[in-house]
């Protein structure tokens, strides 16, 4: 029942609670999101529930990770959906810290991993990743989870926030987990209540494209050049697209040549909406 749950909107009060936690030995798995739960949501919360003591989800719909002309205000936004979405996952708490609490006026610091959110997706979105790392530095303050359930939906943001572990000496550690798919392999997302029929139609278009390089690379293409001309026409007859990419899935370094590791990347403007999707190619 969704009134179990157990809502917290005070910073203070969820991090003692967090703080307690840890004094009792306890393993605290953290799935931060900014709402309008679907599926993909929920598969990062069982596998917190599988995986940890204590599993806590957050609902922050982030204003500094929105461009100026962006969607900010338009971001879908329903907590009591979300609230029975969550209702049967037995979570410890739901933390959706007010704007002013974690944004106040005299707010100013800032976590930037450099060239990794200047890339792709933050070429498009300029600040974007700086938002996404400072926001996620926020809360892992607050948390301080052991675990942390990302999405592999949002490739660039795991392998930014990875860099960022990894260079600030933080302890969490981030679970990738796997995309989840509508029937017809749409990867779920928030965004995908703002596309009309056949934009919905017209979305396909993303993961078609990353069968088409998986199958000529199952026949034997190894120039990564020749498959991303083959997608730009494809995409072309259904979207804008703004980027198709291979990068290595360890190191994010972009590929000319498949490899064992080489994951593709694609973003596509539906409509006004931007899309995004990725698949391993091996
Ligand atoms: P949001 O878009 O709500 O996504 C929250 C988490 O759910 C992210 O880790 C994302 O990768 C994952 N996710 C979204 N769609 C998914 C799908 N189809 N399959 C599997 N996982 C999926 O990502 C954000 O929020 C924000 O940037 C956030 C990290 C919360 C910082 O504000």
């Amino acid at each position: 029942m969704s009134n179990s749950i157990l809502l917290i909107n005070d910073i203070n009060k969820m991090q003692s609670l967090c703080i307690d936690y840890k004094k009792k030995s306890f393993t605290i798995g953290f799935v931060p999101t900014m709402g309008y739960l679907h599926k993909g949501h929920l598969s990062l919360v069982k596998k917190s529930k599988r995986d940890n003591q204590i599993t806590i989800v957050s609902i922050f719909v982030n204003p500094i990770q929105f461009g100026q002309n962006e969607d900010f205000d338009s971001y879908p936004r329903d907590l009591n959906r979300d609230l029975s979405l969550l209702s049967k996952y037995n979570i410890d708490a739901l933390f959706c810290p007010n704007y002013n609490d974690m944004l106040p006026p005299d707010f100013k610091s800032y976590i930037d991993i450099q060239e990794l959110s200047n890339l792709y997706c933050g070429k498009i979105r300029p600040g974007h990743f700086k938002g996404v790392a400072t926001i996620v530095n926020k809360f892992i303050n607050i948390i301080n989870p052991d675990n942390i359930y990302m999405g592999e939906k949002d490739f660039q943001q795991v392998f930014v926030l990875e860099t960022m572990i990894k260079d600030l000496n933080m302890s969490a550690k981030i679970i990738r987990c796997p995309i989840i798919r509508e029937n017809d392999g749409l990867a779920m997302s928030s965004r995908n209540v703002y596309l009309s029929e056949s934009e919905r139609e017209n979305a396909l278009c993303l993961y078609k494209s990353l069968l088409l390089a998986k199958t000529m690379i199952r026949n034997g293409e190894t120039e990564t050049k020749i498959i991303i001309d083959k997608i730009k026409k494809y995409v072309d007859m259904f979207g804008i697209l703004d980027y198709i990419v291979f990068v290595n899935d360890k190191t994010f370094v972009e590929q000319q040549k498949i490899s064992r590791n080489t994951r593709a990347l694609i973003a596509v403007k539906i409509g006004t909406t931007r899309l995004i999707d990725n698949m391993r190619m091996n």
